[in-house]
């Protein structure tokens, strides 16, 4: 058996433990071979592809990041992108495909599952949006970082009297915002799946100073909406750039900072960004990470053995299950209303 892996999108941890899993479980279970491909669909389209064994994968468990690099490179944005894609699969001899990505990775793999290609995914985001699965590795390892940034910011804010804004990364929902929200007692969450309004947010933030506190933070994830009633300014998405890449995504990031003019022009009090960025993604996964991860990649090279293509891993409860693919790509998971609301008993 000949199995291809590669890993696309934005990178995350565990992404080394899918890896390594895929691995080590079709050379020790079932005695075939593993290529990895380079930078994602690039690497299958350019052939761009090293092999992986035992010893090519030993040690990077705990690393962050991927050995293989990835891209968000779109093969139907590609001229013949498609075909190369069909015939490298026929001239490296794969069995199967692994392709470890989130949903616009896993849309070109059920695409190409479609057309005929032996594919499987493993879904893969910080974001935690992928439908039929209750978790994507990454996540666990994004809300530490972000846990751990609003317990350093509360000591600063606290000392000088300040209210602290801290961006986070989701680019349609809100759950590192929530998530480590909750875990870091954040005084105000603003999430994408929710709209608010400036007057609202300050009067929050008017009140909690007004009992007698000196300081907040406010958390909001980077895809949250900007109130439409700022008039010139403008409301909806704040991009840093609105040129699109291969799938079609602007490069969202800018609505911490023009949340805290509006917050210390409104309520006077002195405020603070903290955009935390690419630092959500990056470094060593949490143990979570890397068992989700490992579980994942068993069971991609499990699904390959049993031919069951246009599947992809899962995990529902403590059971880790192949769903169909086209789960990753019909909706986006956004966050419930219960765990919000949890959320906001806190607000203020
Ligand atoms: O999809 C995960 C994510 O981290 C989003 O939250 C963010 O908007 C995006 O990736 C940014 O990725 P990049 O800058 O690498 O394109």
């Amino acid at each position: 058996m000949k199995v291809g892996v590669l890993t696309g999108g934005g990178d995350c941890p565990g992404l080394n433990a899918v890896i390594r899993a895929v691995v080590r479980r079709t050379v020790a279970k079932y005695g075939g071979e593993v290529v990895g491909f380079r930078y994602g669909w690039a690497g299958v389209i350019d052939r761009n592809a090293l092999p992986l064994g035992t010893d090519e994968v030993s040690g990077i468990l705990p690393r962050g990041g991927t050995i293989l690099g990835t891209s968000r490179t779109n093969p139907y944005k590609i001229p013949e992108g498609p075909q190369k894609i069909h015939r490298a699969f026929a001239e490296e001899g794969l069995d199967g495909l692994v392709a470890v990505g989130g949903d616009d990775t896993l849309g070109v793999a059920y695409r190409l599952f479609q057309e005929g290609l032996p594919v499987v995914g493993v879904p893969k985001t910080i974001d935690n949006d992928i439908s039929g699965t209750d978790f994507t590795f990454g996540f666990d390892t994004a809300v530490a970082i972000a846990t751990e940034a609003i317990d350093r910011l509360h000591t600063t804010a606290e000392s000088h009297n300040r209210v602290v804004v801290l961006e986070v990364m989701g680019r349609h929902t809100g759950w590192i915002a929530v998530k480590a929200g909750i875990a870091g007692g954040a005084d105000l969450i603003l999430i994408p799946e929710i709209d608010f309004t400036l007057d609202e947010v300050s009067e929050i933030i008017r009140r909690r100073h007004g009992r007698g506190k000196n300081f907040s933070i406010v958390v909001v994830a980077e895809g949250a909406r900007f109130p439409a009633e700022e008039g010139d300014q403008g409301g909806g998405l704040v991009v840093q750039q609105s040129s699109t890449d291969a799938f079609g995504h602007v490069r969202l990031g800018g609505i911490g900072n023009k949340l805290a003019v509006e917050l210390e022009r409104r309520t006077g009090f002195e405020t603070r960004v903290t955009v935390l960025g690419y630092t959500q993604r990056g470094g060593t996964p949490t143990a979570f990470d890397r068992v989700l991860g490992t579980r994942f990649g068993v069971l991609a090279a499990d699904l390959v053995q049993w031919k069951q293509f246009g599947k992809m891993a899962s995990v529902h409860g403590d059971k880790v299950l192949p769903i169909e693919m086209s789960h990753a790509i019909e909706t986006v998971k956004r966050v419930d209303t219960e765990l919000y609301e949890v959320a906001r008993t806190f607000f203020g």
